[in-house]
């Protein structure tokens, strides 16, 4: 996978910055996309990438709480939406990777079922809440 030439339509969310209004988001809706720098985010360590490539991210809202991953699915480095920030189930419960359908936890990233390796979750962000925003925490 290429990751140094981000695509154009996300932003790029340096840590500090805001990645999003807060009312951007709805409970178990559509998740706010948004790519990251690699050598900024402390999971980096072991991924098949440099520091200056750029990875996929979202943020969601659930359960009047907000958690942000990187978009990377823990069976393979796919990223989990079946359309751009649809990820949630039907059920606005679980996150579902649309791939081979491994299901995830939105409050701890656990993978509770299918094919990721025993104990995996997805790269947890770290975000600040201030404001209206949510934030990319400062380095
Ligand atoms: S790539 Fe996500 S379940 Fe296989």
């Amino acid at each position: 996978m290429n990751t140094s030439l981000p695509p154009s339509s996300e932003p790029i969310v340096r840590r500090g910055q805001m990645i999003c209004q807060q009312n951007t988001l709805i409970p178990g809706g559509r998740a706010f996309r948004f790519l990251v720098k690699c050598g900024e985010i402390e999971s980096f360590a072991g991924m098949n990438a440099d520091t200056d490539d750029y990875l996929p991210a979202f943020v969601i809202q659930y359960e009047n709480q907000y958690f942000a991953y990187l978009n990377r699915c823990a069976h393979v480095a796919m990223e989990l939406d079946w359309n751009p920030g649809e990820m949630f189930d039907e059920e606005q419960k679980y996150l579902i990777c649309a791939t081979h359908y491994a299901i995830y936890d939105p409050q701890s990233g656990k993978c509770l079922s299918g094919p990721c390796p025993k104990g995996a979750k997805l790269n947890a962000l770290p975000i600040v809440l201030k404001d209206d925003g949510i934030y990319f925490a400062p380095l």
